[in-house]
């Protein structure tokens, strides 16, 4: 894999990027809502923000190839619900075209058919009367036509009721069906947040992979984070083979932790 883990502001290093040189872009910037990164200073007015998410955007696109998929995760605060509505509108004003929309799910309970209540995965409680807990996240996919195809089956997940396969045609008889747009994705489980999660807001490195399958290219996928963090995305390509990758990250230690990430992988 060629691998290019750039230390910068992506508003300057995205320009050095030859146009069309990627076909993936599967990133999550800062939510502007106040969160403590190390460099990054998340707080300044919407209209800033917004304008400043146009200006990266905009880059992403000239970088991104014409049959390119450009998967963004943004998630709320529950007293912000609008904030990644308002990411998506400054996007598909000009920019792009909202083709899917996923819900990535942290969190769930479900009932079994024989009645028992399940719970599976994580989410951050929160003490209040009027909002409950937020236990997803958005990921949306945004491309250049609103007509890229995706393989869908590539990120299914197997029949429940085998006897589908043989009834539907469109199976050509294979156990897998489409997965939807709702991801349950938990986060892993961690004993020490310093060490093995240095970082305030990173997504699944699963979350990552999903949006290669679905994105279909395999190992010939040239895959783009310009909000590196601590290189979750840059894990996922290694793990799977993918041909290139570039990360961008502002802080010299989130992007030293990605560096050493990798190295440990096997
Ligand atoms: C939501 S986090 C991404 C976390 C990443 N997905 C992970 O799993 O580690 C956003 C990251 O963008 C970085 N950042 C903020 N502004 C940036 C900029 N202008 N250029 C590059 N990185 C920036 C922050 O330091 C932070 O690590």
């Amino acid at each position: 894999m060629t691998l290019h883990l750039l230390l910068g502001d992506c508003l300057q290093v995205l320009p050095t990027l030859p146009a069309g040189s990627h076909d993936l872009v599967v990133t999550s910037p800062p939510y502007n809502l106040g969160i403590a990164y190390r460099t990054y200073d998340d707080r300044s007015s919407r209209a800033e923000f917004l304008d400043w998410c146009q200006q990266w955007a905009a880059e992403v696109k000239r970088v991104l190839t014409p049959d390119g998929s450009f998967f963004l995760n943004v998630g709320a605060a529950p007293s912000n619900p609008l904030f990644p509505h308002q990411v998506l509108l400054a996007l598909t004003d000009e920019l792009f075209v909202l083709q899917n929309t996923f819900h990535w799910i942290k969190s769930i309970t479900v009932q079994t058919r024989s009645g028992e209540s399940i719970s599976a995965g994580h989410f951050k409680p929160i003490n209040s009367k009027r909002y409950v807990n937020d236990c997803h996240e958005y990921v949306f996919h945004l491309t250049k036509t609103g007509d890229v195809p995706l393989d869908r089956r590539g990120a299914g997940v197997p029949y429940q009721d085998k006897s589908n396969i043989a009834r539907w045609g469109h199976t050509g008889g294979q156990d897998l069906r489409c997965r939807g747009n709702t991801w349950f994705i938990p986060y892993e489980t961690i004993n020490s947040r310093d060490k093995e999660r240095p970082h305030p807001a990173t997504f699944p490195v699963a979350l990552v992979e999903q949006c290669v399958r679905l994105h279909g290219k395999g190992e010939e996928t040239r895959l783009l984070d310009p909000f590196l963090g601590i290189g979750s995305s840059a894990v996922a390509a290694k793990r799977m083979g993918l041909a290139h990758f570039t990360g961008i990250e502002l802080d010299d230690h989130y992007l030293a932790v990605a560096k050493e990430r990798l190295e440990t992988l096997l």
